[in-house]
């Protein structure tokens, strides 16, 4: 065995509960459960990282990771996502500012990362079939995973979702039924509807999903293994499992004392119209209150009312980071900018980081001379056909 994976753990109560079993929220509170390691029996077999020989991608962690053994993993090519220099903003030229692409990930999405633990776990335990309320690229991810591990799935998405996303879900096997409203109105109709032997693997109710999602930050640890780790990361937030994954990595890290002090601001970008997260920093809430009637080009971010908003608002502050708002337009021209510039085609979610600059700068949120990376969560091309 390889992982050293001990229990799962409430993110909120710390009740334990058995990752051996079929496991969702915790039976007592309702919160996230969180994967809980033997990081003092790891720091002790391994004083430094382990797995620098192994091939790149998000497999090589699985000391870290909740895999029984490395042959459960269900594999789409899961490569190490590269970091590219963008030429800073005018009049900016001493900030360094970088970009990691995980557009380039299994079905063009950083959504890859957590879908592929998901299902491998879920084929592990016996699982047979799973179901989820996406805004487009976690469904693709799950629709592509789940035939690969011989599993039904059914995707649930708002009916403002664009057609090539169910139909893409549907090339890879998968039923997809639209919903009126919301992601929100997708997940309260996806659970009323799907039979008790279904598994809903949606954001934070299933607890392997932020697992994957901690491969980001351990593949930053990795990527930047020589130099200081960047002063922030610009994150654009919707359900929040990236911003959760992220600080789970570099707390992971710092207890094995193999990542040491100062750790990167985590920044939340989330659209003017769609901004609970931002909104309940601003407002020094514990939980965000749902936004009333979200809007925005950016698919991923229009998430009403993120599940465990405790994590993620308590990941971004023990941070020291903060939220920043961007328009709509802001993120379109920001979106044709980095292609027209930059060589880069991203998502509306992944230009929206790019589009936070000028505002953070000009808020004294980001100081003229750091070092900061914008997490583009996905390819510019799944929206585009
Ligand atoms: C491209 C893209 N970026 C960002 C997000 C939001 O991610 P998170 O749930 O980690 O906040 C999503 C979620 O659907 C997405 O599809
Ligand atoms: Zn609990």
């Amino acid at each position: 065995m390889t992982s050293y994976l001990l229990r799962l753990e409430c993110s909120h109560c710390r009740r334990p509960h058995d990752p051996g079993t079929r496991q969702t929220v915790c039976q007592g509170c309702g919160s996230a459960l969180r994967s809980v390691y033997d990081l003092e029996r790891l720091r002790l077999d391994h004083p430094s990282p382990p797995w620098h020989e192994r091939p790149p991608g998000l497999w090589r962690y699985e000391e870290l990771l909740p895999l029984d053994h490395p042959s459960e993993a269900v594999r789409l090519g899961e490569t190490e996502s590269p970091i590219l220099p963008l030429t800073p903003p005018e009049a900016r030229p001493s900030l360094t500012v970088l970009m990691k692409d995980d557009g380039v990930l299994p079905t063009g999405s950083f959504k890859a990362r957590g879908m592929a633990l998901a299902v491998s776990r879920a084929r592990a335990l016996g699982l047979r079939s799973l179901y989820v309320p996406s805004a487009g690229n976690a469904g693709v991810a799950l629709s592509a995973y789940g035939v690969r591990a011989g599993l039904r799935v059914h995707v649930y998405l708002p009916d403002s979702t664009p057609a090539s996303v169910g139909r893409r879900c549907e090339e890879f096997g998968a039923d997809v039924t639209a919903v009126p409203g919301t992601i929100a109105d997708a997940g309260r109709v996806a659970r009323a509807r799907e039979p008790s032997e279904s598994f809903d693997v949606s954001t934070l109710r299933e607890p392997y999903r932020w697992q994957g999602k901690k491969t980001m930050g351990l593949e930053l640890f990795d990527q930047f293994r020589r130099e200081r780790l960047p002063s922030a990361i610009l994150y654009p937030t919707g359900g929040g499992t990236g911003l959760v994954g992220l600080w789970s990595a570099f707390e992971e890290l710092r207890s094995l004392g193999w990542l040491s002090d100062p750790l990167p601001r985590l920044i939340a970008v989330q659209p003017e119209q769609c901004a609970p997260v931002v909104r309940a920093l601003e407002r020094r809430a514990e939980e965000v209150t749902p936004w009333p009637e979200p809007r925005t080009v950016a698919p991923g971010l229009r998430v009403p009312s993120p599940f465990s908003s405790r994590a993620i608002l308590g990941a971004i502050r023990a941070s020291g980071g903060g939220g920043v708002t961007v328009s709509d337009d802001e993120i379109l021209r920001a979106q044709a900018d980095l292609r027209r510039h930059q060589g880069i085609s991203v998502c509306p979610e992944g230009a929206a980081t790019w589009a936070a600059l000028p505002r953070l700068l000009e808020r004294g949120q980001l100081r003229p001379d750091e070092t900061v990376l914008l997490y583009n969560t996905g390819s510019g091309l799944l929206y585009g056909e």
